[in-house]
């Protein structure tokens, strides 16, 4: 199960035998365990239902028609899980209860993230916003979810990083949006981070050191992007051929023209940036380049291979 689907997990494994209706349940909905899970799905509902047990710890009203509970569930005080998911709303919900730890808010019309909407959600662990249309996030919008593990931004229209993100983030979902630009301090701030998604984006390259400060980074999906394989993608290319070959399947070179359509690791340095290899050979400068690049006599091409400690399977 894809780690971002977790939230109500509680919710999931309910058997449709479980789900009696018990006194206190609202309307049409279904109470599994009086007091701990009300779930009042697909019921076409355009408002809240109507005495939801105050003491209600997990909460769904996903796939109905709700346009604006702004400030109707701050009086559930022990409200931990909150799915909001395939509703109408078009802006992220005000006045939710400081209690929540997952909220799930995917599928709706969300436009902008403003400071003020999140600003009480400090136990906040988990947040889905895939699928919305998610345009800009105010820059600081996020950082006082102090506690915020998992945040998916999937299928949204950013262009840019989200500024100013929570360090305590570890998995960080941002694929299928157009983003054309790592901003090295927004990156940098997530030293926590293990998973980071940015597949379907608009990339062309990577910057310098980009994943150099982020050590507990172990996944990162980079493919559909329109990477650029000349001198500005080889900090990507080195990064990924220093034990991170299986991050490299589908990235696959966008421009220049006479590369388009090539993995980017079955390329040569010589055919992604020809002056580096001629300045290197020529002037033999750098040290470090001159451990990579060994060239072979039968094409006549220079090739990079890594040491064999770091990459034994990977010569070309
Ligand atoms: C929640 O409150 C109802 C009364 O409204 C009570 O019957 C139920 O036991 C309470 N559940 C919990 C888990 O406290
Ligand atoms: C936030 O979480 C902490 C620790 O789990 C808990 O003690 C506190 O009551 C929570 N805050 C709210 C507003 O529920």
């Amino acid at each position: 199960m894809p780690w971002h689907i977790y939230g109500l997990l509680l919710v999931l494994f309910v058997s449709p035998q479980a789900c009696l209706v018990t006194s206190p349940c609202p309307q049409g909905c279904c109470c599994p365990r009086q007091g701990l899970l009300v779930l009042c799905e697909s019921l076409g509902l355009r408002s809240l239902p109507i005495s939801v047990p105050l003491n209600t710890s997990v909460l769904s009203v996903a796939r109905n028609q709700l346009c604006n509970v702004d400030h109707q569930l701050r009086p559930f005080t022990g409200l931990q899980e909150l799915s909001l998911s395939h509703n109408h709303l078009a802006h992220f919900p005000r006045g939710l209860p400081p209690s929540l730890e997952t909220l799930q808010l995917q599928e709706n019309r969300i436009t902008f993230i403003t400071t003020g909407a999140l600003r009480q959600l400090g136990n906040l662990t988990r947040l889905d916003l895939e699928d919305n249309r998610i345009r800009a996030i105010q820059p600081g919008a996020l950082l006082r979810l102090g506690r915020l593990k998992v945040l998916t931004l999937k299928g949204n229209q950013l262009t840019s990083l989200p500024r100013n993100l929570p360090a305590s983030l570890t998995h960080l979902d941002l694929s299928a949006n157009c983003i054309s630009a790592l901003d090295l301090p927004s990156l940098n701030a997530l030293v926590n981070l293990q998973v980071l998604k940015i597949n379907s984006n608009c990339l062309r390259s990577v910057p310098e050191t980009a994943f150099d400060g982020l050590p507990r980074l172990h996944s990162v999906e980079l493919a559909n992007n329109l990477w650029v394989c000349e001198c500005d993608i080889l900090y990507l290319y080195w990064w990924l051929l220093s034990g991170r070959l299986k991050m490299a399947t589908g990235l696959v070179c966008a421009e220049p023209t006479h590369l388009a359509h090539r993995m980017i690791l079955t390329l040569s340095v010589m055919a992604i940036c020809p002056r580096m290899i001629t300045s290197t050979v020529v002037t033999t400068q750098s040290a470090f380049l001159n451990s990579l690049i060994k060239t072979t006599g039968d094409s006549g091409s220079a090739h990079i291979f890594q040491s064999a400690s770091l990459c034994p399977h990977f010569i070309v």
